[in-house]
């Protein structure tokens, strides 16, 4: 297939509450303003199969989960979420917004969980292939503002938001290690600022990266 017909493939990261859900929203509104068509979908999750594992992963009574089973039970619902839905819309020529991916697994499990990065990304190849995102939109933010914004929207916390908060640091800090090293597909959002600002800065970054893509310029690096 032509790489100019292959969809792009765009992720947002970022620990809880930082504002990822709010800002698929509107990217996904964007994209459809500029006539691309597009998927929006999450992690874990995604696919059937993998939604069950999400629910495993983030329920709050599977106390005591294995490190290496959690970082298994990630792959395997991506491997779904790859093969079901991802793949199949890039193919297509569809474009897919990611409510976290891969990334998160080397902050939560690596940084996080102190899983070493080299099992991760002996994963990572195993599972994806070459497939990397496009771009990578991160969201970043002291813990104690995204996890006040987290518990004011929901009651009852998940599996990882009952961690403390000592984790949360170390998971931004990877996130945030992983967007210096590859400036070219990371792209760093001070989510600290207001819902207004957020949304213009996400809007003139993915206006940017839109027109160099459909002006051939951006460099097709899954095809
Ligand atoms: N820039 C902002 N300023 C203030 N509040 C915000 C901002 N962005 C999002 N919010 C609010 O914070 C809450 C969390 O946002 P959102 O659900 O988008 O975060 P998230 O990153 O998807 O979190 P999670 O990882 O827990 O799913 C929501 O109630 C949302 O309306
Ligand atoms: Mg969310």
């Amino acid at each position: 297939m032509e790489s100019t017909k292959r969809g792009r493939f765009i992720t947002l990261e970022g620990i809880e509450g930082a504002g990822k859900s709010t800002q698929v929203d509107q990217l996904a509104r964007l994209l459809r303003e500029r006539g691309l068509s597009l998927i929006t979908t999450r992690e874990p999750g995604g696919s059937p199969i993998a939604e069950r594992l999400r629910a495993l992963l983030l329920d709050p009574l599977n106390t005591g989960m294995s490190e290496t089973a959690e970082l298994l039970l990630m792959f395997a619902a991506r491997a779904e979420h790859l093969e079901r839905t991802i793949c199949p819309a890039l193919e297509s020529g569809i474009w897919v917004i990611c409510d976290r991916f891969t990334d998160a697994t080397y902050a939560y499990q690596g940084g996080g969980r102190g899983v070493d990065p080299a099992r991760i990304a002996i994963l990572e190849n195993l599972v994806q292939g070459s497939l990397r995102p496009d771009l990578t939109l991160l969201f970043d933010l002291p813990p104690v503002l995204g996890l006040e914004r987290a518990r004011r929207r929901r009651g009852q916390a998940d599996r990882f938001e009952q961690e403390a908060l000592r984790f949360f640091e170390s998971v931004r800090a990877v996130y945030r290690e992983r967007a210096h090293a590859c400036p070219e597909r990371y792209r760093l959002i001070d989510a600290s600022a207001s819902l207004p600002e957020v949304t213009d800065h996400v809007r003139e970054l993915a206006t940017v990266f839109i027109d160099l893509t459909l002006n051939g310029r951006y460099a097709d690096s899954n095809a």
